[in-house]
């Protein structure tokens, strides 16, 4: 069965350099049986270690030297900029989705198989399953390339509620209106499902960097 969707534009031109699709209209998505090996979701879970550490000592580095309000302009600059060297490094797509987004290319599809997997993962912690261990890992065909995709759960710590909490400080809260008039991602509590990462590479490529890494 083949399931048009329409993937959000950020996600489009990625997966354009990425070679995972060569057109520019809404690609084709059909999912595949085949499972994805434990050996590539090891090494999305390493990459994305690696990529959250990079992240939060950034954050954490900003927060200790300028404050919150300073650590806005930090993370409204990096983030997007470390997800792209990680991309660019491991040649996958690898950014940061959510319901409630802060940044406008971080918004999943209304009726994409993001949006469905976000909304499966806020059904599994409801179901009891620890946050730390939520995801997801499926082939997909795309444009009639084979593909994996890849989503992990990332929960709220007490940390990320200065910038996401229910009670952001009001120069905290200007600065995030200024940078993001359309912000939807405040109102979190500790232990809320923030979004997820979503990572997207060609099998190909995937099985390649398996192979060498051994
Ligand atoms: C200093 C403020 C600040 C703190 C603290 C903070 N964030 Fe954020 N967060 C932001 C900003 C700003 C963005 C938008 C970044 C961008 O433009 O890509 C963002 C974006 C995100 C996104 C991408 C989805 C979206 O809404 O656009 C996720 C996921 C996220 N933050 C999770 C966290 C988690 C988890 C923590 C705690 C470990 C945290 N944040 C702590 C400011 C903060």
């Amino acid at each position: 069965m083949q399931v048009r969707v329409l993937l959000p534009l950020g996600l489009l031109l990625a997966s354009f350099s990425y070679g995972l699709n060569a057109a520019v209209a809404a690609p084709s998505v059909e999912a595949s049986d085949e499972a994805v090996p434990e050996a590539v979701i090891k090494y999305y879970k390493k990459t994305l270690m690696s990529f959250t550490k990079t992240l939060q000592g950034e954050l954490k580095g900003a927060i200790e030297s300028g404050g919150p309000t300073n650590a806005i302009s930090v993370c409204h600059s990096s983030a997007p900029k470390i997800a792209e060297e990680a991309s660019q490094a491991e040649n996958m797509h690898l950014s940061r989705v959510s319901l409630k987004n802060r940044n406008p290319n971080n918004e999943v599809v209304a009726g994409s198989w993001q949006e469905s997997v976000l909304q499966q993962f806020e059904q599994r912690k409801a179901a009891g399953e620890d946050p730390m261990q939520i995801d997801y890992a499926a082939t997909q065909v795309i444009n009639g390339v084979e593909t994996y995709a890849y989503m992990k759960a990332i929960p709220t710590p007490d940390l990320c509620l200065t910038c996401h909490g229910a009670d952001v400080k009001p120069e905290v809260q200007a600065k995030l209106s200024e940078l993001y008039p359309e912000d939807k991602a405040v109102g979190y509590a500790v232990g809320d499902l923030r979004g997820a990462f979503l990572i997207m590479q060609a099998k190909e490529v995937a099985l390649k960097k398996v192979e060498t890494a051994q």
